[in-house]
């Protein structure tokens, strides 16, 4: 998939703004995601951490939790943004959550707020992946 230079200006707008509103206060680590939904919405999160230090979670669940409850069903594109210079990445955890909504093509975009850095598929950041129709498949799950 290809987005359009306008929606990815969009979606990196979006998950810079959801940066601004991390809870960050123990890593000082502020991420942002905006998410694109089937249907062409963007949805937004932010990494929230707490004091008792594993409970906290990362920005894409916060944006997956965004479209989920706007009732979208499928993520097309997630951008995702750090304090830079380093490229940040999706954790392996994110990587697994998002493939619950998407297949291989989804398209993973890093950025900072200097701009967009790089981007792969999910299918290059989580190759030979667990996903729902394995269960189905598999006569699991119907
Ligand atoms: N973090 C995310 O929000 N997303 C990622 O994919 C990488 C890590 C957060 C978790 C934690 O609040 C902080 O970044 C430092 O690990």
């Amino acid at each position: 998939m290809k987005l359009t230079q306008e929606v990815q200006a969009q979606l990196l707008q979006a998950s810079l703004g959801a940066r601004e509103h991390s809870h960050s206060p123990y890593s000082g680590y502020a991420v942002g995601a905006a998410l694109l939904d089937e249907q062409g919405r963007i949805h937004v999160g932010t990494n929230i951490e707490n004091a008792a230090y594993p409970q906290g979670w990362c920005a894409e669940a916060s944006a997956l939790t965004a479209m989920v409850m706007a009732g979208g069903k499928r993520a097309t594109a997630v951008l995702v943004t750090g304090p830079g210079p380093d490229v940040i990445t999706p954790c392996g955890g994110c990587r697994q959550k998002l493939r619950e909504f998407a297949g291989q093509d989804l398209l993973i975009i890093a950025g900072d707020p200097s701009g967009i850095k790089q981007q792969w598929t999910l299918g290059e950041l989580l190759p030979f992946s667990f996903g729902p129709e394995h269960l189905t498949v598999s006569g699991v799950k119907k």
